[in-house]
């Protein structure tokens, strides 16, 4: 059997010896190195005592506001001069504008802004006539939102394993539907386009509906095609942390008209407004009870503008991540997190597979220590743990989703992803920003060599 020791010396063997040799420290986690064993790598690590790659941090920061310019600047002035923040009454409804960009952008029918990424989830379930009695399947690991939106529609959650491109695992969707299954949630997370190839199939196969989920990868694409423009509807958040931003908002896109006239109903009250009743023949549905999730022309205006930056963001984040990965590929043994389309990737994350969370996590700790803020997987949660999912706790006692049979019978909690949480517990490296410069860029680079020459391949 192979054991860490002899790992090492073939590690070492493979790298070669880079420079002065340091000894790592009675700190790192089991099956890092054994204690007191001598290394090749350049430096003695900052976690040691050694000097840190970097003397001033280095992190990421919110992408939109770094271009903000005068560009959203006069679309806000136009609003406050017209005197006209309400879109059915704006002459020229900035919302308007915004979602006929946003939709020619991404080469769909329609868009329709409203006030967040989760009222654009409830109005996709509301769309897609979800409620009590379906099933609707969701990746283990996204944002609350996914889950409350099913939620709230009365439908009853079912939770998929991902896999280590952090999505939805195609292999687990199929055992997961039952003929109640009427959806299924395909979140593309952390900046990484889900594998719609085989998703697409397996919806097509069980004639199941497909919402995409594209608040954490707004302007990746798989196989060249936008993500949000290959399911049967879509939604996008415009919150702080993603692509672009107006601090909040969200939007719905369809190519499906019936869907786009539900979603219009469900997000005004129920109602068909001129604009659109025009352009649609006067509408083909009835109202229903429905909410107001209305857009208002200041987050219109700045989307408008924050749009124009959409590709430049996109091509920062990517050209950055792709130096970084280029950077580190000789690194013997490095596993990178996986992806199903690298050039559609938006380029977020370059996260290693550390084999272990001890490893990972030490990683972790070590390459802050060098000036470079690390992470593990973030902005979403590992949901069937979380403590009022795996309680189903809900709004009123007899609330329709675990009511029935199947929603008194299902179980959440850690059991049901253990894949999910092994492969999050670890993953972890560096957040990309557009606005890293060459420096930066080198800084990481070193970073990570140095990190992963001293603790070896997993
Ligand atoms: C995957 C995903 N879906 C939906 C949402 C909800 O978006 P919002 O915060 O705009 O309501 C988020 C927010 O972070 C998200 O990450």
């Amino acid at each position: 059997m192979e054991t860490p020791m002899k790992k090492r010396r073939e590690f070492i063997k493979t790298v070669g010896v880079l420079g002065a040799a340091s000894t790592l420290p009675s700190t790192t986690p089991a099956g890092v190195a054994a204690e007191g064993e001598t290394v090749a790598s350049s430096a003695k690590l900052a976690i040691d005592g050694g000097s840190p790659v970097r003397k001033t941090g280095l992190r990421h920061h919110p992408y939109g506001p770094q271009f903000f310019d005068d560009v959203e600047k006069q679309e806000l002035l136009d609003v406050l001069e017209s005197k006209s923040p309400f879109r059915w009454q704006a002459e020229d409804s900035k919302v308007l504008q915004f979602e006929k960009a946003y939709a020619a952008h991404v080469g769909m029918k329609h868009a329709l802004g409203v006030t967040s990424g989760t009222t654009a989830l409830y109005t996709a379930m509301a769309a897609l006539e979800i409620g009590p009695g379906d099933e609707v399947i969701l990746p283990a690991w996204t944002w609350y939102a996914d889950y409350d939106a099913i939620v709230l529609a009365g439908a009853l959650p079912v939770f998929a394993e991902i896999d280590e491109s952090f999505n939805i695992d195609p292999a687990d969707i199929e055992s997961k539907i039952t003929k109640r299954t009427k959806a299924i949630i395909v979140v593309h997370l952390q900046g990484t386009p889900a594998d719609m190839s085989p998703i697409l199939e397996i919806a097509e196969k069980h004639n199941l509906r497909i919402l995409e989920d594209c608040a954490q990868c707004l302007g990746g694409r798989f196989k060249g095609k936008y993500v949000g423009t290959m399911g049967n509807i879509a939604i996008n958040s415009f919150q702080l942390s993603k692509s672009i931003t107006a601090g909040e908002g969200g939007a719905v896109l369809t190519n499906d008209s019936t869907l786009f006239e539900r979603a219009i109903r469900f997000h005004d009250a129920g109602s068909l407004r001129d604009v659109y009743a025009d352009s649609m023949g006067g509408g083909l549905l009835v109202a229903f009870a429905a909410c107001n999730f209305r857009m208002s022309e200041f987050t219109g205006a700045v989307l408008k503008g924050q749009l124009q930056k959409l590709e430049k963001i996109c091509g920062g984040l990517r050209r950055n991540a792709r130096k970084v990965r280029e950077g580190i590929a000789d690194l013997p043994g490095i596993k990178l997190r996986k992806t199903a389309d690298q050039a559609g990737d938006l380029g977020v994350t370059v996260f290693l597979d550390h084999g272990t969370e001890a490893r990972r996590d030490y990683f972790l700790r070590a390459l802050r220590a060098e000036g470079i803020a690390a992470a593990g997987p973030g902005g979403s949660v590992i949901l069937p743990v979380v403590e009022r999912i795996a309680k189903k706790t809900t709004v009123h006692p007899l609330w329709p989703s675990f009511n029935s049979t199947e929603g008194k019978a299902i179980r959440y909690g850690s059991e049901c992803c253990p894949r999910t949480i092994d492969i999050l517990g670890r993953h972890g490296g560096v957040i990309m920003d557009p606005n890293f410069s060459e420096d930066d860029i080198n800084d990481i680079v070193r970073a990570i060599r140095k990190v992963y020459m001293a603790m070896g391949a997993a």
